[in-house]
């Protein structure tokens, strides 16, 4: 299942993001602006269990988280998505996963993964603003499946179609959820109109 946003709010940040004119701190703050609002909507069907609590008028009914969620941002440009979600879901532990796209064969190179032997929480978020050709969003399915995980979600900005029809052929399990689908790739493995280098971008550098 592929769901692209339609909320007015992600459509507007996107833009902004989108435009060369916007500088790394904007940049930033607009990834994390718009990993909450992606966050907020694939997280719409987590399992909740009855909790009361006291309030000051009485006994209210109410909700709690009942899954361990686990924050996969994939280094390095996933790292700008992981801090808005973890105030927003303070519980959930975060798992770095270092990969890099290989710029002449498009491959993803590991270089860094430290989970534990065993898997510690029920649903994976996998953050990476950028779904290109897909090579980095299968790699690091497969490193979370063979970690254990059962139930996984991919949560990105923007996407090619091409990169999408990947990593549903390899993970058809997986929901992505994304705040747009764009056109294409171009020679070079870059999305189009895309908004450039994720990483770069963030971080100022390139
Ligand atoms: C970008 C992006 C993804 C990958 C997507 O990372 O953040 O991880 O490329 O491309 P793919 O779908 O073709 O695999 P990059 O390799 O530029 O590394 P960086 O985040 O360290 O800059
Ligand atoms: N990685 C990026 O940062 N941008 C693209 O368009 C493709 C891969």
């Amino acid at each position: 299942m592929v769901f692209e946003s339609q909320h007015p709010l992600v459509k507007h940040k996107l833009t902004m993001l989108r435009d060369t004119s916007t500088k790394p701190k904007k940049f930033r703050e607009l990834i994390r602006e718009l990993s909450m609002l992606l966050c907020y909507e694939a997280t719409a069907d987590l399992s909740t269990a009855p909790l009361e609590v006291e309030t000051p008028m009485g006994r209210a009914m109410g909700s709690e988280l009942v899954d361990k969620i686990g924050l996969i941002p994939v280094l390095r440009a996933g790292l700008g998505m992981v801090e808005g979600i973890s105030e927003m879901m303070p519980g959930a532990e975060v798992w770095h996963i270092g990969l890099y796209r290989d710029e002449k064969t498009l491959k993803p190179v590991s270089y860094y993964n430290k989970l534990p032997t065993l898997p510690t929480v029920q649903v994976c978020l996998v953050l990476d603003p950028m779904l290109a050709t897909g090579g980095s969003a299968v790699a690091t399915v497969d490193i979370l499946k063979r970690w254990g995980a059962r139930r996984i979600k991919f949560v990105g900005i923007l996407a090619a179609p091409e990169g999408i029809a990947r990593l549903q052929a390899a993970h058809p399990d997986v929901p992505i959820h994304l705040a747009h689908i764009d056109d294409h790739l171009n020679e070079i493995g870059y999305i189009v109109p895309g908004l450039g280098d994720a990483g770069d971008r963030q971080y100022g550098t390139g």
